[in-house]
């Protein structure tokens, strides 16, 4: 995008326009974007590199790595981060995060965001997935502190209880 001077950018539903070099540096990857210079926090960079699976987001409807996606790439599309799944009316928490604090999905929370919008897409896409599906959509997300027990546990509960998408 030779002649191109900002990026469009809409993350979870509010619009933003950014000004290439000033706002994005062409090198700047969308997970830098969303925590640095939007204050999108709850992305978590932990690897950098694509191999853990903390920064994943929503990009037009696709689970992807923040990490290793370039925000000059991203120019019109729609992002979704782990703040823009509870309810923008009422505030309350999406029943995947819910089902994760009633089954203690998490013990320091890193991975969280990132297991969460992968399970978000897988589920979006296959609203009744088995477990193997949902243990192969989550096979690059990793958890140092061994959770993945409960995170299946707290995702089961959330298809068994409907209302998840
Ligand atoms: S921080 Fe992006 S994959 Fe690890
Ligand atoms: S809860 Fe600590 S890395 Fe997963």
């Amino acid at each position: 995008m030779p002649d191109k001077k900002n990026i469009n950018l809409v993350v979870n539903g509010k619009p933003y326009e950014l000004l290439i070099g000033k706002d994005v540096l062409p090198s700047d990857t969308l997970a830098q974007t969303l925590r640095d210079t939007l204050g999108y926090l709850g992305t978590k960079i932990a690897c950098d590199r694509g191999a853990c699976g903390a920064c994943t987001v929503i990009l037009n409807g696709q689970a992807v790595l923040s990490c290793t996606t370039l925000t000059v790439e991203c120019d019109g599309m729609s992002v979704t981060t782990i703040e823009g799944l509870e309810d923008p009316k009422t505030g309350q928490l999406h029943p995947l995060q819910q089902a994760f604090i009633d089954h203690t999905a998490f013990q320091c929370g890193f991975c969280t965001p990132g297991i969460i919008m992968t399970t978000k897409a897988l589920l979006d896409e296959n609203p009744n997935p088995t477990e193997d599906e949902i243990k192969q959509a989550l096979a690059g997300n990793y958890c140092r502190c061994i959770s993945h027990y409960e995170v299946l546990k707290a995702i089961m509960a959330a298809i068994q209880g409907g209302k998840h998408g």
